[in-house]
């Protein structure tokens, strides 16, 4: 009868997936305008799973299991994923359990907080029917990323969403062409690495001494569009040269850090034509560059010893 139809809505499940990301050139700069290169850590990601319920929205993941109106502080960025993603408050529309689990480690700049956001916005917004474009499902978790980190460049956001390596500037993304196949190293330095204040403290020096924050930012951009002629052509010693360079600028800026060094030269001392810290330093990870995928595992191996509580392999394929 009608009656029968009139009861519950149908439950609904959707899912989501985004994977970590690493800043081969250009974080900081970035937030200045000038071109990033980022790409994807196929080995780690962020999953979720969203379920209609006709009760209030709950999240369980690690960090929290509860209802999403008395989630901590640190949920924000989920909670404003999930929220952006239902679109409304409306409590006649019931809510979303979310179940969210991830392998990326947060605060190490890999993009952990835009990852999850990523894929929780995937998983709502397939439960609740609707289908996001790509441009709808970044300034989903672009919202998530503001959040998280005060005014990101949406660099975070769009690297995770993509499948590829990409070149951002001023919001838009382009592919790059990569000449011959390049195998990297992220190794976590296991010290917090906290963005939003590392991108304060870069904004204070533009205050404080603009000189040097000004030579600093040139230098790096210039370095990124020269890495995106050394991975087009595939010239891996040069490459490695670049991140090196950069490595240095970036200390300058005031965003290095004792164990970022520390894995940096462990790297080199390894054999890796180049490495950096990346994202937004402090702290977080460094990237190191490997010849080839035994060398990868080697550095990987090497970097563990030197102290690094995890280390993941990520490769750029011909393109
Ligand atoms: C953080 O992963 C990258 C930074 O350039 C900040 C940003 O782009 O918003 C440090």
């Amino acid at each position: 009868s009608a009656d029968a139809l009139l009861g519950d809505p149908p439950v609904r499940t959707g899912r989501g997936r985004a994977t970590g990301k690493v800043i081969l050139l250009g974080e900081h700069s970035v937030v200045y305008g000038h071109p990033a290169i980022a790409l994807p850590i196929t080995s780690i990601s962020a999953r979720a799973e969203a379920t209609t319920t006709t009760q209030a929205s709950r999240v369980d993941s690690a960090l929290f299991h509860g209802l999403l109106s008395s989630a901590p502080d640190r949920l924000r960025p989920t909670v404003t994923a999930v929220r952006a993603a239902l679109g409304t408050d409306d409590p006649a529309l019931g809510g979303v359990h979310v179940r969210i689990d991830s392998d990326i480690p947060s605060e190490r700049g890999v993009g952990s907080s835009a990852a999850v956001a990523a894929a929780v916005v995937s998983a709502v917004s397939q439960a609740r029917g609707r289908t996001l474009t790509p441009d709808e499902r970044f300034d989903l978790v672009q919202d998530a990323e503001r959040a998280a980190h005060g005014s990101p460049s949406g660099l975070d956001a769009r690297a995770v969403c993509a499948s590829g390596p990409i070149w951002f500037r001023r919001g838009t993304v382009e592919h790059i062409s990569v000449g011959a196949p390049l195998h990297l190293v992220v190794a976590d330095s296991g010290v917090r690495g906290r963005t939003r204040e590392a991108v304060e403290s870069v904004r204070a020096l533009k205050q404080s001494s603009p000189a040097v924050f000004d030579h600093a930012i040139s230098a790096l951009s210039a370095l990124t569009t020269r890495a995106r002629i050394q991975i087009s052509d595939g010239d891996v010693e040069g490459l490695g040269t670049t991140m090196d360079d950069a490595h240095r600028h970036l200390g300058v800026l005031g965003v290095g850090d004792r164990a970022l060094d520390h894995l940096a030269t462990a790297a080199r001392a390894a054999g890796a034509p180049g490495a950096k810290l990346t994202g937004g330093g402090r702290g977080g990870c460094i990237l190191a560059l490997a010849h080839d995928p035994d060398h990868a595992a080697e550095l990987v191996a090497r970097l563990r010893t030197a102290g690094a509580p995890a280390a993941w392999t990520t490769h750029m394929e011909i393109a």
